[in-house]
C-alpha cells in the first residue's frame, strides 16, 4: 500500500539549465528543510560543489508531499550533475528512478548534454516529464523550446510544466505532475531482498554507507547481508533516508531509495552496481550492474612529501568508493619517485579529484599533464597501451602510433558555424556532416582527435561562440596519426614527467612555447638553468633561467621577528605543489604548462 504512494525520479538537464534550483524549491515546497536551514544548492553538499555553483555529485532526498487528492506521497527526488564528465553519475542515478524530470532553459533550449541525458533517461526506460524552466527571463520563449522538445527528442511536450526556479512559478504544479506522471515502483515485498548499490561514502565511524535502491523484498537492521558479486557478508547496523540529513528506518522495502551501513571497514568490498541480498534468503540473479567507465585521459598525481604515498593510495581507495569512475594503479617516476597514474573521465573530473584529495584527506600533490591512451604497434609486432608519454618506446621502435578520436556534437547558432569548423579544422578535426535544428540553430559534427579536444578546446569553442556552442561527445575509435614524443631537458637532465606526446606538425611550434612557458614559471635559484625540448637527441627549443644575482634568503635572517615568520611561513606553504627535480624545483604549475600550448 505504501508502495504506491511512493516516486523515485531523477531531474536531468544540460548544465546551467536549473536542475539544482528547482531541487531546492521542491524541498521549500514541501517543508523538507526548515526554512531556517534552507540555502541555495542545497544538495550540493559538497564544498566545493558550492564554491563552483556545479553539481559533481548525485544526491539522492526522501521529500513527502501530501497531493490534491488529500493523499500524503514519498518522493525520493535524485539530483544529478550536467557536465559530460559526470555522466556516469547521471546513469546510476537513473537506474534507481521511474521517472526523470527533463529541465530545459526557456532561452537557451535544448542543448548538447540535454540530449545525452535525455538519451539515458529512455535506456532506462523512465516516464519523462519535460520541465521548461526560467519562465521569467526576457528571452525566454517557451513555444521554441516546447517545439525543439518535440522535434529533436521526440517527446511530446504540448503539456511541459512551465516553471521558474528563481522566482517559484509553477513549482505547485510541478509536484502535482510528479504524482500524476511517473509511475510507483513496483518490486515484489515477499521476494528474497535485491537492492542495487548506486554509491558509497566511507564513513570514520560507521564505516562504509551504503546508498541503496531496494528492488525486492525488504531489508532491517538485524540481517545478515551478502554483496552479491563480492561475496562479503556483514550484519545491518543501521537503514534510513536522507531527508536531506540521515533518518533512521526500521525497515527499507522494495521502491524506496535510502542507506544501509554495516560497520563496513573493508572497502573493497563494496562496489556500485552490486546487488545486496540476504544471507538467509538469498536472490539467485544480481540486478544488472553499471557499465565499467572507460577513462578518457591519465596524469601522474604524487605526493609533494614522498612519505604521503601510503596515504595518497588510502585517500584513492576512499574517494574510489564515492566515485566509481575513478581508476588508478602505481607508478614511479624518476623526477617524482613514488605516485600513481590515475585515469579521468576529462579535465574537470581530474581537478575534481585533485582537489577533493587535498581537502577532504589533507594531501599536497603534484598533477603531471593528462595523456590519453595512445596505441603503439612496435616493429616487432608488440601491441602496446600507453598512458604514459614517458614510456613510449624510442622511435626507432615503433613502427606506427594510434591515438584515440571522439565523435563530437556541436550545437551552434548559424552565425557561429564558420568559427565552429575553423577551430576543428586547426585541431585536426574531420568534418562530418551538419544538420539544421531549426532556422537558427545548428548541430555540427566532427571527429577529434580527442588529445585535442581535452585540452582547452572547450574554452576555445565558448570563448569563439560566444558562450552559445554546447559539445558531447563519445568515443569513435583509434586511427593512425604522425605522433612524437617531446622531452624536456632541465640542466641538461631529462625530466621524465614533463614529456608529452604531439603531432609532428605541432612539435617545434609547442617545444618552443613550452620552454618560454617552463622559463616563467620556474623560479630562478643560484645558478643558471638551460631548458630544452628534444625529440630523442634532436633539440628543439632551448632558452636558459638566469641564476639570482646575490642570495636573497639571506634576507630572511634580518629584519623583525615578525616579518620572518612570515616569510617562513610563506615559503613553508610555497613549498607545497613543489617537487625537487635533480637540482632544480619545480612548481606544480610547470607540469600543466602544456595544457596551454597554443
Ligand atoms: P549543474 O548542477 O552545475 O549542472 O547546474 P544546474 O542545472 O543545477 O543549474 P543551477 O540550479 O545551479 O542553476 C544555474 C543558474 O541558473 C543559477 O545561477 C541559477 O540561479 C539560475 N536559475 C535557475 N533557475 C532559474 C530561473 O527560473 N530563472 C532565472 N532567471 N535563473 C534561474
Amino acid at each position: 500500500e505504501r508502495q504506491k504512494h511512493i516516486r523515485n525520479f531523477s531531474i536531468v538537464a544540460h548544465i546551467d539549465h536549473g536542475k539544482s534550483t528547482i531541487a531546492d524549491r521542491i524541498l521549500e515546497q514541501t517543508q523538507t528543510v526548515a526554512e531556517r536551514d534552507m540555502q541555495n544548492q542545497l544538495l550540493d553538499t559538497m564544498e566545493l560543489e558550492r564554491e563552483r555553483g556545479i553539481t559533481i555529485k548525485l544526491n539522492a532526498v526522501e521529500v513527502h508531499y501530501q497531493a490534491n487528492d488529500g493523499e500524503n506521497y514519498i518522493f525520493h527526488l535524485i539530483d544529478t550533475p550536467g557536465h559530460v564528465d559526470f555522466s556516469y553519475e547521471v546513469s546510476r542515478s537513473l537506474a534507481a528512478a521511474e521517472g526523470a524530470i527533463l529541465v530545459v532553459d526557456a532561452a537557451q533550449g535544448v542543448e548538447a548534454q540535454t540530449l545525452a541525458n535525455v538519451y539515458l533517461a529512455i535506456e532506462n526506460d523512465l516516464e519523462i516529464l519535460p520541465v521548461i524552466n526560467k519562465i521569467d527571463l526576457p528571452a525566454a520563449d517557451p513555444e521554441m523550446v516546447k517545439g525543439e522538445i518535440e522535434d529533436l527528442i521526440g517527446l511530446d511536450a504540448s503539456d511541459a510544466v512551465l516553471v521558474s526556479a528563481k522566482q517559484g512559478i509553477g513549482i505547485p504544479a510541478l509536484l502535482e505532475r510528479i504524482v500524476s506522471d511517473f509511475p510507483a515502483p513496483d518490486g515484489d515485498l515477499e521476494a528474497p531482498l535485491r537492492a542495487l548499490i548506486f554509491d558509497s561514502q566511507y564513513d570514520a565511524y560507521r564505516g562504509v554507507v551504503v546508498n541503496i535502491r531496494v528492488r525486492e523484498g525488504v531489508v532491517r537492521p538485524g540481517d545478515k547481508v551478502r554483496m552479491m558479486n563480492t561475496g562479503a557478508e556483514y550484519e545491518v547496523t543501521e537503514v534510513g533516508v536522507m531527508s536531506p540529513n540521515a533518518q533512521k528506518r526500521d525497515y527499507l522495502m522494495a521502491g524506496d531509495v535510502g542507506y544501509l551501513t554495516a560497520s563496513i571497514k573493508d572497502i573493497q568490498t563494496t562496489h556500485s552496481g552490486d546487488t545486496v541480498t540476504l544471507v538467509s534468503n538469498p536472490a539467485t540473479e544480481p540486478l544488472a550492474g553499471y557499465q565499467p567507465m572507460t577513462p578518457m585521459v591519465y596524469s601522474g598525481l604524487y605526493p609533494s612529501d614522498n612519505a604521503k604515498y601510503g596515504d595518497l593510495r588510502e585517500a584513492l581507495e576512499k574517494l574510489q568508493l564515492n566515485d566509481a569512475a575513478l581508476t588508478f594503479e602505481p607508478e614511479t617516476s624518476q623526477a617524482l619517485g613514488f605516485g600513481y597514474r590515475v585515469g579521468f573521465l576529462g579535465l574537470l573530473h581530474m581537478d575534481v579529484i585533485q582537489e577533493r584529495l587535498e581537502r577532504e584527506f589533507d594531501l599536497d600533490l603534484v598533477t603531471t599533464a593528462p595523456s590519453v591512451t595512445y596505441q603503439v604497434t612496435t616493429v616487432d609486432d608488440e601491441v602496446l597501451m600507453i598512458e604514459n608519454p614517458s614510456e613510449l618506446p624510442e622511435p626507432q621502435q615503433i613502427k606506427e602510433i594510434q591515438e584515440p578520436f571522439i565523435y563530437g556534437q556541436i550545437m551552434v547558432p548559424n552565425e557561429y558555424v564558420g568559427a565552429v569548423m575553423e577551430l576543428a579544422q586547426r585541431k585536426r578535426g574531420e568534418f562530418d556532416t551538419m544538420e539544421y535544428l531549426d532556422e537558427n540553430r545548428v548541430n555540427v559534427k566532427y571527429y577529434l582527435p580527442l588529445s585535442e579536444v581535452i585540452f582547452n578546446f572547450f574554452d576555445k569553442l565558448k570563448s569563439s561562440t560566444r558562450g552559445y556552442a554546447s559539445l558531447d561527445y563519445e568515443l569513435s575509435g583509434y586511427r593512425k596519426a604522425d605522433l612524437v614524443k617531446i622531452d624536456i631537458l632541465l640542466n641538461s637532465e631529462k625530466v621524465d614527467a614533463l614529456s608529452f606526446i604531439v603531432h609532428r606538425d605541432f612539435a617545434a611550434e609547442r617545444g618552443r612555447v613550452i620552454t618560454s612557458k617552463l622559463k616563467e614559471i620556474i623560479p630562478r635559484q643560484n645558478f643558471e638553468i638551460p631548458v630544452q625540448a628534444a625529440i630523442g637527441n634532436k633539440i628543439l627549443a632551448r632558452t636558459n633561467i638566469k641564476a639570482y644575482r646575490k642570495d636573497v634568503t639571506s634576507k630572511i635572517h634580518t629584519g623583525d621577528p615578525d616579518r620572518r615568520a612570515k616569510l617562513l611561513d610563506k615559503q613553508k606553504r610555497g613549498k607545497a605543489r613543489m617537487k625537487s627535480v635533480g637540482t632544480v624545483t619545480v612548481p606544480q604549475e610547470a607540469f600543466m604548462a602544456v595544457l596551454q600550448t597554443d
